[in-house]
């Protein structure tokens, strides 16, 4: 009885399994810009960016989805040297095909606002959130810094294959590509025509200035290495760095009030990059106090909870210079996530996050097409019961 009841469930697992590999994504091939190599926008290795793009269609194919990827950052010389032979650091190391799913889907129940877009995932490969430019390359090392350069390689790219006649364009990413969505916003409106309704999404690159469990300070000096490794004070708000310097400009709170392109902002309050890296990194732990709940948000004692609870008040402050325009929209859940867009599971279906009875591919496309504001913040945890909470091995 039980064992055929079991059998059962398993065969409708399995089917159901199948289905959502066949239909809840595709693979799509890698391109290389091999043209930028000569302009010297290059990967950590000196190799060609590359991306993966997959054409608009019908009445999409004026409309332009420019997506960044992220993947943490590299701080200085040894770490970006650690990272030039992965496939962050080198296009010969990346994976030739990438599934599109969520927010890159090609179907409308998957994706309803951009499925006919041109949708492009561009791959990360300079450890600066593509803000990176310096001249020189020391001969010790032979370590090029030219993420900004790379950002520019693909838009002219993408402007000569069509997007020079944009009518709808957004810039997104998530996480250290969320940062670039949200550095490079106004550099992104900068180079497509006027007549391009452009508009912004960060998803998960809200990425806090906040101290760790023990009081020490540690996110701000690893950003402050990072602006000063790869050069990035160029591509950095003005009005900001003229205010702050550099290092604290690549904390999107510090320059957020600046850009003038309409913009979006989904994070979860605790987030699990964050928790993981600038609340409770190693060098904050010694003892590995925080191991089980940085992996099992359910895994987390009480007095880690209140914690946490801190942790989200810090992010809601941390928001206030994003103001009150309508052209700002904001999806703020309180999951132990990050990066919700790129999924299926967690951009729209059944089963989805919801915030306010909405799920994040409707919040998105409403505030796109200005069907709808939406700035939402969801009330604390555990009280969301839509959650996809991550849990780490
Ligand atoms: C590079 O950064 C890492 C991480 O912040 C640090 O531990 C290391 O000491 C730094 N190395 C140098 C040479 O500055
Ligand atoms: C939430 O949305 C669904 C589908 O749009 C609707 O059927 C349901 O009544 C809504 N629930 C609430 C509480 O508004």
């Amino acid at each position: 009885m039980v064992s055929g009841g079991g059998g059962k469930w398993l065969c409708i697992i399995l089917v159901g399994l199948l289905s959502l590999l066949t239909t809840e994504g595709y693979d799509v091939g890698l391109t290389f810009l091999d043209s930028a190599v000569a302009k010297g926008a290059v990967c950590l290795d000196g190799s060609a960016p590359a991306y993966h793009i997959d054409k608009g269609f019908g009445a999409g194919i004026d409309n332009w989805l420019v997506f960044f990827e992220g993947g943490g950052w590299c701080n200085n010389v040894t770490n970006c040297l650690a990272r030039r032979d992965t496939r962050l650091g080198s296009s010969k190391e990346m994976l030739k095909v990438e599934t599109f799913s969520g927010m890159f889907h090609n179907k409308p129940k998957y994706n309803p606002d951009f499925y006919d877009w041109n949708r492009i995932k561009v791959r990360y490969c300079d450890g600066s959130s593509f803000t990176g430019d310096v001249e020189a390359v020391d001969p010790k090392t032979n370590l090029p810094f030219r993420g900004a350069r790379i950002f520019r390689a693909v838009i002219d790219d993408l402007l000569a294959k069509g997007m020079k006649n944009a009518k709808n364009a957004m810039l997104a990413g998530c996480s250290a590509g969320g940062l670039t969505s949200i550095l490079q916003c106004d550099n992104f409106r900068s180079l497509l025509p006027a007549s391009t309704k452009v508009k912004c999404l960060s998803d998960a690159g809200f990425f806090i200035n906040a101290k760790t469990v023990i009081g020490t300070s540690h996110i701000e000096g690893f950003y402050a290495d990072v602006v000063k490794t790869h050069g990035s004070a160029k591509v950095l708000s003005p009005e900001c760095v003229a205010k702050l310097g550099p290092g604290l400009c690549f904390f999107p709170q510090n320059m957020v009030q600046y850009i003038k392109t309409p913009i979006f902002l989904i994070n979860a309050a605790y987030d699990s990059w964050q928790v993981k890296n600038i609340l409770a990194p190693g060098v904050a732990d010694r003892k590995g106090t925080w191991r089980e709940c940085k992996l099992d948000i359910t895994k987390c004692s009480s007095a880690q909870l209140n914690i946490l609870q801190g942790y989200r008040l810090e992010f809601l402050k941390a928001l206030t210079g994003f103001g009150n325009s309508p052209s700002r929209g904001m999806f703020i859940n309180s999951c132990y996530s990050h990066c919700q867009t790129g999924i299926q599971e967690t951009w729209l279906r059944d089963d989805s996050p919801l915030l306010g009875n909405t799920t994040i591919a409707k919040a998105v496309g409403d505030w796109y097409y200005e069907r709808n504001a939406f700035k939402k913040i969801d009330c604390p945890y555990p009280c969301d019961k839509t959650c996809h909470n991550r849990v780490f091995d």
